[in-house]
């Protein structure tokens, strides 16, 4: 009987006892912050670690891809209409990117590394060869046109040099050459003047299996908030088209990893050395992508927005104070005066007198918006995808007859799309994560729940050992009788 009555009472106090653990785990969220603080030592950036191994060689794959915008009226754009475009694509390439010249600095705490892309043409996810045909506009004549436009004297005989080399306004390149690089026949004829001069014009030229310079990085050894993220960067040491260095940023991380715990409230800061600056980017959805959840983060509109909305963009008004409007950006001063305009393909969020400035323009959020898709609790980027389009503006120069009666315009010439995906072994991985989190995180759920279970049998065994004891007593006299 003794025996029996301490087994109850034993487990109402052992009932209690889960019940107050449980409450407190939740309440003290120390499974979470163990959780944490585990994850926050694996992300540092130190040889022989696998966050290592797949910083400096990233497992997933990534490709580029491109759509061109093909003019179909030459002509009549000459003679004032609205240009008519057919986008054709993609062409695609399977971009490699590893860390090279690794070099450790500050005892562990910062990582020096160059980032070497490679471009390697995939014909089986293309539309075409790299040998189709494409019609825009002659992006070396327009820049040079542009920079001479005021001069009566210069623009006299370049004007006549153009008709002699016959230039014109359009041009009709294969897709290589005006990703890779042609040899431009005016550029040529410049050269002979100013010898620092390419004669090689491409939008992509001397891209491929080249760096743009060395970054530096902490390596989230003294925070983690600080993991990847990029401390210096001396852009324009190679001598692109695309890079120099008055365009200079360094800020967010490169590559396929941010800080880890990320919060639906965070600011993602994202390095973008097309755009000569960075990007930042705000939660937006849930997602789930191979089965892992992540976080969507997208760039708000106001990245792109007019200078009276963010006054951020007042860099992007060349010459100072002559603004375009909102949702395209005047990046001529990163591209040696070239006049090259970026915005989100097809005018995505601009306004919209920009897409119906060219015909053929069908601005589409899921198909134009940039993404970034990260697992919250390790930083992984699952998914993400940089779409950017490169315009070029075009007006009338009354000292150059090629520009004939067009009107002014930003004519779209290209739009990429730079896209990484998870690779299956990682993602497995983060399923295992995901799974042992939700276990770990519900522990003190179940020991409440145990707690609960065991205080309804205490109540059980006492109503019983009371019961019992009434029942026996009305039933004896009942049997005696
Ligand atoms: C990492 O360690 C390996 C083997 O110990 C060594 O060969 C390699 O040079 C190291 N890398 C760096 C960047 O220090
Ligand atoms: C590097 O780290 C070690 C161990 O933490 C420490 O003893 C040493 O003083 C540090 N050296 C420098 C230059 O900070
Ligand atoms: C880039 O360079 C690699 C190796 O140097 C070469 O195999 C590849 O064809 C090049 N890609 C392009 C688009 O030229
Ligand atoms: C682009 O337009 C030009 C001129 O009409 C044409 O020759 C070329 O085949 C077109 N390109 C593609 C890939 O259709
Ligand atoms: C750079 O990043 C930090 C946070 O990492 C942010 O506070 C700062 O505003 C960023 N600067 C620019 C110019 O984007
Ligand atoms: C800037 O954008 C806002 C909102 O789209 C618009 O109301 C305003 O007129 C624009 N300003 C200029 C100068 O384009
Ligand atoms: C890249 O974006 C385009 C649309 O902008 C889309 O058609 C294409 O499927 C995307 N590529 C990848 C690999 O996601």
């Amino acid at each position: 009987m003794l025996l029996k009555s301490c087994c109850i009472y034993g487990t109402g106090a052992f009932s209690i006892l889960m019940l107050i653990l449980g409450i407190s785990l939740v309440l003290s969220s120390v499974f979470p912050h163990l959780l944490q603080s585990m994850v926050e030592k694996e992300v540092v950036l130190k040889n022989g670690t696998d966050t290592f191994a797949a910083w400096e060689n990233p497992p997933a794959h990534i490709y580029m891809q491109f759509y061109f915008f093909n003019l179909t009226n030459p002509a009549e754009v000459l003679l004032g209409d609205r240009p008519a475009v057919v986008e054709i694509g993609p062409y695609t390439y399977r971009e490699y990117r590893p860390m090279e010249q690794v070099d450790f600095q500050d005892n562990g705490t910062k990582v020096a590394a160059v980032n070497t892309k490679t471009y390697i043409f995939v014909r089986n996810m293309s539309r075409g060869p790299e040998s189709d045909l494409i019609r825009t506009v002659n992006i070396p004549a327009v820049t040079i046109m542009e920079k001479f436009k005021d001069s009566l004297y210069l623009s006299n005989i370049i004007s006549s040099l153009m008709k002699y080399l016959d230039e014109n306004l359009f041009t009709t390149r294969t897709v290589g050459e005006l990703l890779w690089g042609y040899e431009d026949r005016l550029l040529a004829d410049f050269k002979k003047f100013q010898h620092d001069l390419d004669d090689v014009f491409g939008l992509f030229y001397k891209s491929n299996a080249s760096n743009d310079g060395e970054y530096v990085f902490f390596t989230g050894q003294q925070n983690y908030k600080d993991f990847a993220r990029v401390d210096t960067w001396n852009g324009g040491s190679s001598l692109s088209w695309w890079t120099s260095d008055e365009c200079n940023m360094i800020n967010g991380t490169n590559g396929a990893f941010f800080h880890p715990v990320i919060t639906k409230s965070e600011t993602l800061y994202m390095f973008s050395s097309d755009l000569c600056r960075s990007l930042y980017a705000l939660y937006d959805k849930e997602v789930t992508v191979k089965g892992v959840p992540g976080y969507r983060f997208v760039p708000p509109s106001k990245v792109f927005a007019n200078v009276s909305v963010n006054p951020d963009n007042a860099g992007f008004c060349v010459p100072a104070g002559n603004c375009q409007g909102s949702g395209v950006l005047n990046v001529s001063p990163c591209k040696q005066g070239a006049p090259i305009i970026m915005s989100s393909p097809h005018f995505y969020e601009a306004d919209e007198k920009f897409a119906q400035d060219v015909f053929g323009m069908k601005p589409d959020k899921e198909q134009h918006q940039t993404t970034i898709d990260i697992h919250p609790l390790t930083g992984i980027v699952l998914q993400a995808a940089k779409r950017l389009q490169i315009n070029v503006y075009l007006e009338q120069m009354p000292r150059f007859s090629q520009t004939g009666n067009v009107r002014t315009v930003v004519l779209p010439v290209v739009y990429l799309n730079e896209s990484a995906l998870i690779d299956d072994a990682s993602a497995k991985k983060l399923q295992m994560i995901v799974m042992e989190k939700d276990v770990v995180e519900n522990i003190p759920f179940m020991l409440i729940g145990l707690g609960i279970i065991l205080g309804v049998v205490f109540m059980l065994l006492m109503c019983r050992q009371r019961v019992p004891e009434s029942t026996s007593a009305e039933r004896q006299p009942l049997l005696s009788s």
